[in-house]
């Protein structure tokens, strides 16, 4: 144990103050809070150009209505397009999928459609008026809810947006149903771990089960 400003610390714990800086050679962040799920976005412009990009600050975050989010670090062709348009699909990413998806993050200029660039297959979607990617396994169609700058402690924006839609229709493609039952597995969703280059996939061997205990 060591003393710092009269607080013992242990010796074998590293810690920083993020505003001060992570005194690691690689910010370790990304890394801890992962591997994340993939929010492979499409949307398209108000004038018609397609858009797919990939974010990994993406979750769901409620059950009825279904709703899903994610970070735009910055202000991107994707946050852009759903403020137009109020609408986006989101596909899940597969290992077959990973070289796409990867294509599919260029800083493309709006005017590239990224489904062309990346080689994969718009199809039409049920409800709103973008397409999912037709190669994907699962895709939610979505309509924007909010889109909400984040701010720091001190009430300042951060300069990035929480993107948040109500999911309106679902696809999912049946060979991914045993039974009725939506195989996590089968599909061999990739996920986003920490550095340049870090993915995770998942496959049964990564399944175990553990049911909320009973209370009281
Ligand atoms: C796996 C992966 C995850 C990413 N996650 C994010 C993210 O959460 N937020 C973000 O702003 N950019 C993220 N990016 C970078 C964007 O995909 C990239 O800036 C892209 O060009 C944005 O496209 P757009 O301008 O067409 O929206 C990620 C890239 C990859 C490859």
């Amino acid at each position: 144990m060591t003393s710092i400003s009269g607080t013992r610390v242990a010796d074998n714990i590293h810690f920083y103050e993020p505003a001060q800086g992570h005194g690691l050679p690689h910010d370790p962040f990304n890394a801890i809070v992962g591997p994340r799920p993939i929010g492979w976005i499409a949307s398209r412009s108000s004038e018609g150009v397609l858009n797919l990009a990939p974010y990994s600050f993406f979750n769901a975050f409620n059950y009825h209505p279904p709703l899903i989010g994610f970070s735009s670090i910055g202000r991107k062709d994707t946050l852009r397009n759903i403020e137009q348009t109020g609408e986006f699909v989101w596909n899940l990413a597969t290992r077959p999928l990973a070289d796409a998806m990867n294509i599919s993050c260029a800083p493309a200029p709006p005017e590239v459609d990224e489904f062309a660039l990346a080689g994969l297959t718009p199809a039409v979607s049920r409800i709103v008026n973008v397409p999912r990617v037709a190669e994907s396994p699962v895709s939610f169609e979505c309509r924007r809810t909010q889109i909400i700058e984040l701010q720091g402690v001190n009430g300042d924006g951060v300069g990035s947006w929480l993107v948040l839609g109500e999911v309106v229709g679902v696809h999912i493609a049946r060979h991914l149903l045993t039974d009725g039952v939506y195989d996590t597995a089968a599909a061999a969703p990739i996920l986003r771990g920490g550095g340049p280059a870090d993915y995770f996939e998942i496959g049964p061997d990564s399944l175990f089960h553990m049911r909320r205990p009973a209370w009281p």
